[in-house]
């Protein structure tokens, strides 16, 4: 009896178990009603009276063994479908748990779509940049207080090389290198030194626009923002526009849409104004033409630029900007239905 107990040992410790299917094999062999423990345990009476204390002893000492390998293997192994057991063909495959976009990548795509169906087409540009791109050729005089504005991450001072902290940027690359008419829209990451909290965060996603052309005027701008207010919100949406102030556009603008929760009647979201804020807007100053050498007499040029996580807020109800950027599954799976 001892040397079967000692040879089963050893077959347990030696079986190898690296899927489900092994280790309910393991299971069957080992430690089921017909198992080999269990016929030990069977031929147990057969023992002299004399030997029954010790090969009690280690019979139990086995069978905790199985025990514990078995235990161990059925909480590492990953949990598959009953099925992956059996060899029925006839059976429906698993089902795939679906994927969900992230809402920042909806509206991004949704926003595209929306302005390549008037015309304009994608161009991206880099996050680390220089002062000339993203400043000093968007008409940031130095020193100019409007370079406050937005908290600059610096990676080298003199020559600046600093993380972008708006897609503007690439306007100026784009001008750079493309005669108008130019009509294109920017996608991409921005940084700016901020706290963060529910309404502010270090990291976020603007979409620019920019459209160059003899004779396009304010009322082109004012056109295109109603157009993509429509299709974004819907033929019901209100656009207001405010004045503002961009060193790079002259006369620059705020844009509104009546608020998306109450339909502009008032509510907290809106803070009783019946209004959110959705991008900024304006001509291409002139300045901005002359230093990527394109003539300002000739001509002229609209910009805007919006956030894509305050359109995703809007658009979805998001209340908090730190959502975006902990991939909380529970958050994301939200979204499965809008691929
Ligand atoms: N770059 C601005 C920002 O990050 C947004 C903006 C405002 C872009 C007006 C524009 C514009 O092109 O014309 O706050």
């Amino acid at each position: 009896m001892l040397k079967a107990i000692l040879k089963l040992q050893t077959d347990i410790e030696k079986t190898i178990i690296s899927n489900p299917g092994e280790l309910e094999q393991f299971r069957i062999q080992f430690l089921s009603k017909k198992g080999k423990i269990a016929l030990l345990f069977d031929s147990f009476r057969l023992i002299p009276p004399a030997e029954k204390k010790l090969i009690g002893v280690r019979l139990n000492e086995l069978k905790n063994q199985a025990n514990e390998k078995y235990q161990h293997f059925k909480d590492v192994l990953p949990e598959l479908p009953k099925h992956h057991l059996t060899n029925d063909l006839t059976l429906p495959p698993d089902s795939m748990p679906i994927g969900s976009r992230h809402p920042v990548s909806l509206i991004r795509k949704e926003i595209i779509s929306v302005f390549s169906n008037i015309g304009f087409t994608v161009a991206e540009g880099p996050e680390i940049e220089d002062d000339w791109h993203v400043f000093s050729g968007l008409n940031f005089p130095l020193e100019h207080p409007a370079r406050d504005m937005q908290d600059t991450f610096f990676i080298e001072k003199d020559p600046d090389i600093l993380l972008r902290t708006q897609t503007s940027s690439v306007q100026v690359r784009t001008m750079e290198i493309s005669k108008p008419p130019i009509r294109k829209i920017f996608p991409g990451r921005v940084f700016r030194n901020e706290a963060i909290s529910a309404r502010a965060h270090c990291i976020f996603h603007q979409i620019e626009g920019l459209y160059i052309d003899t004779n396009v005027s304010f009322s082109d701008l004012k056109q295109t923002l109603m157009f993509f207010a429509r299709e974004m919100f819907g033929e019901k949406i209100q656009i207001r526009l405010r004045p503002s102030f961009f060193p790079f556009t002259e006369p620059s603008a705020e844009v509104d849409v009546s608020c998306t929760i109450c339909g502009g009647s008032g509510c907290n979201v809106c803070k009783y104004t019946g209004f959110l804020e959705i991008l900024g807007c304006g001509m291409v100053d002139p300045n901005v033409l002359e230093a990527s050498s394109i003539d300002s007499k000739t001509y002229t040029g609209f910009a805007f630029g919006m956030g894509l996580e305050r359109i995703a807020m809007l658009k979805y109800q998001i209340n908090d900007l730190r959502l975006y950027f902990e991939n909380d599954v529970r958050f994301l799976a939200q979204f499965v239905s809008q691929l």
